[in-house]
């Protein structure tokens, strides 16, 4: 029997974005300036919400499309122009902030993700000229013109939200990446190997069943965490061992997350969750022994 042609969905459409190749000049010259522009530090770590443990891009995105929907929603109903041009105004307002830290989120993803992420910007840009052309007219007393891109920029937004979505969710670009690794060891103490086969204060892999450590001998003791960085997996044992403020930690060779040593926190983004960290202990005869730390 002939099987039925199926056609393309949107998220066939998004998956073949991914692969795409024809925009990697300009997403890899924005992605560079935009590391530059906002370096490692202080406001850079605001925008990925390091401070809220938590990307801090979603939460503003629901301001404003709830902003825009809301408008909508008005327009419907006919209700007073003014409390929908305020709604127009304030979704406006808040894409700055939003855009900020949804592209500082962007510059430290995958290339695939990037793809994606810049049509999702596009798209998400074109939104906001055709709400701030709606507001335009509508000031200027043009209320079915204002309506009209109004209607068009929601559907911008809600492109751009899809395109959002498959982002977070299919490509788990905000998600965290080390969130599973204590559910997959056993509770108790686990042999891990012996303290004299690891080199003096340089990181190596170790595993434990199905996942991989990072284990880290120093002085007398051990440091063992997941060695799944919580941003996008990448290897924390081929990171550099750095001092922070006097404080140690390790550094992510992928895009710099920076995690404390004594228990995992996150110090400076794109991580915003803290690497899993594992109690340890030496028995006599020199295994090390680890759990998960609860
Ligand atoms: S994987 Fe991106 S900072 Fe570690």
């Amino acid at each position: 029997m002939k099987e039925k042609v199926r056609l393309a969905g949107p998220v066939d459409l998004a998956d073949r974005l991914e692969k795409s190749r024809t925009m990697d000049r300009p997403i890899h010259a924005l992605a560079k300036f935009v590391r530059e522009k906002i370096g490692p530090g202080g406001l850079r770590d605001w925008l990925h919400g390091v401070p809220m443990g938590k990307p801090l891009h979603p939460p503003l995105t629901t301001v404003t499309i709830g902003c825009w929907v809301s408008a909508a929603l008005l327009d419907l109903v006919k209700a007073d122009p003014r409390a929908t041009r305020t709604l127009i105004a304030a979704g406006l307002g808040s894409a700055l902030p939003t855009a900020a830290a949804g592209l500082t989120d962007w510059s430290s993803l995958h290339r695939e993700q990037q793809r994606v992420g810049f049509v999702h910007m596009m798209v998400n840009l074109a939104a906001v000229g055709l709400f701030s052309g709606s507001l335009l007219l509508r000031l200027a007393g043009r209320e079915s013109g204002g309506k009209a891109l109004s209607l068009a920029g929601l559907g911008a937004a809600t492109v751009g939200g899809y395109l959002g979505g498959h982002l977070a969710y299919r490509q788990a670009s905000g998600a965290n990446h080390a969130e599973q690794v204590a559910h997959l060891v056993p509770l108790g103490w686990h042999d891990l190997c012996r303290i004299d086969d690891l080199p003096q204060g340089r990181p190596v892999a170790r595993r434990l069943g199905y996942i991989q450590l990072f284990v880290l001998r120093h002085g007398g003791g051990v440091t063992v965490l997941a060695d799944q960085c919580s941003h996008l997996a990448g290897p924390l044992h081929q990171g550099r061992i750095v001092l922070e403020d006097g404080v140690p930690c390790v550094v992510c060779p992928w895009h710099g997350s920076t995690f404390r040593l004594g228990d995992g926190s996150v110090k400076h983004g794109p991580a915003t969750a803290p690497a899993p960290i594992f109690e340890t202990r030496v028995r006599e005869d020199g295994t090390i022994q680890v759990r998960p730390l609860t």
